[in-house]
């Protein structure tokens, strides 16, 4: 999770208490880990090794991530070991997105606002990950977030803790959810985002 002003974080405060408190789930912070960027690049191979799904859980910032997690990336993707000859750690891993945007659902379409979807957006992750050998998954998005009230951010919150126990407990086919536009359509039951 990296949110660099999470004392005023309205969506991720609320995913965060529902991550923290999920068995099986590694919850970690990373501006309160590295405030000074510092990242130390063995602890985090050595916990990537010890999981099967990556999540990259933030707030959308000019269409990517916020700093600290490009910089996790540069430092900790190394080559050798992430990609390249011999780079096989993370094969078979799965990696995905987990988002808040500002603008709703629908500026993220070809005629909308900002013209290109959310998955087109996320490409340099998309493409990280095939790179490391990994199967990127579509994002969860919680998107419109600055027109959502408190309560309905908690809906998306539960929607988040539904889809990790998911994708921990239940078998799902990867051609049927490649082909998601996010990952808040898996579940057919929850509200789809707006
Ligand atoms: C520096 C910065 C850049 C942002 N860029 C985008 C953006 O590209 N697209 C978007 O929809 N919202 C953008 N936003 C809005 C945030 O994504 C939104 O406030 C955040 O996801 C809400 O989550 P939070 O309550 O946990 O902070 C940006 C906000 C900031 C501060």
């Amino acid at each position: 999770m990296a949110h660099p002003a999470l004392e005023k974080s309205r969506v991720h405060r609320r995913l965060n208490r529902i991550v923290g408190k999920l068995e099986g789930i590694t919850f970690r912070d990373l501006y309160e880990t590295y405030p000074t960027f510092d990242i130390q690049v063995e602890t985090e191979k050595a916990l990537l090794a010890q999981h099967d799904l990556v999540i990259f859980q933030h707030p959308f910032y000019w269409y990517s991530g916020p700093a600290l997690l490009k910089q996790w990336q540069d430092l900790v993707l190394e080559h050798g070991w992430a990609y390249g000859t011999n780079g096989t750690a993370l094969k078979g891993k799965y990696l995905m997105n987990a988002i808040s945007t500002g603008g709703p659902y629908n500026a993220y379409q070809l005629d909308g606002h900002h013209q290109h979807t959310l998955q087109q957006f996320l490409l340099p992750f998309e493409q990280t990950a095939k790179l490391c050998n990994m199967i990127y998954l579509p994002p969860f998005a919680v998107t419109g977030a600055h027109r959502m009230t408190d309560a309905e951010i908690d809906v998306y919150a539960t929607q988040y803790k539904q889809l990790l126990e998911y994708l921990q407990n239940s078998p799902f086919d990867l051609n049927t959810v490649k082909k998601l536009d996010t990952l808040n359509h898996l579940l057919k039951t929850l509200p789809q985002a707006k």
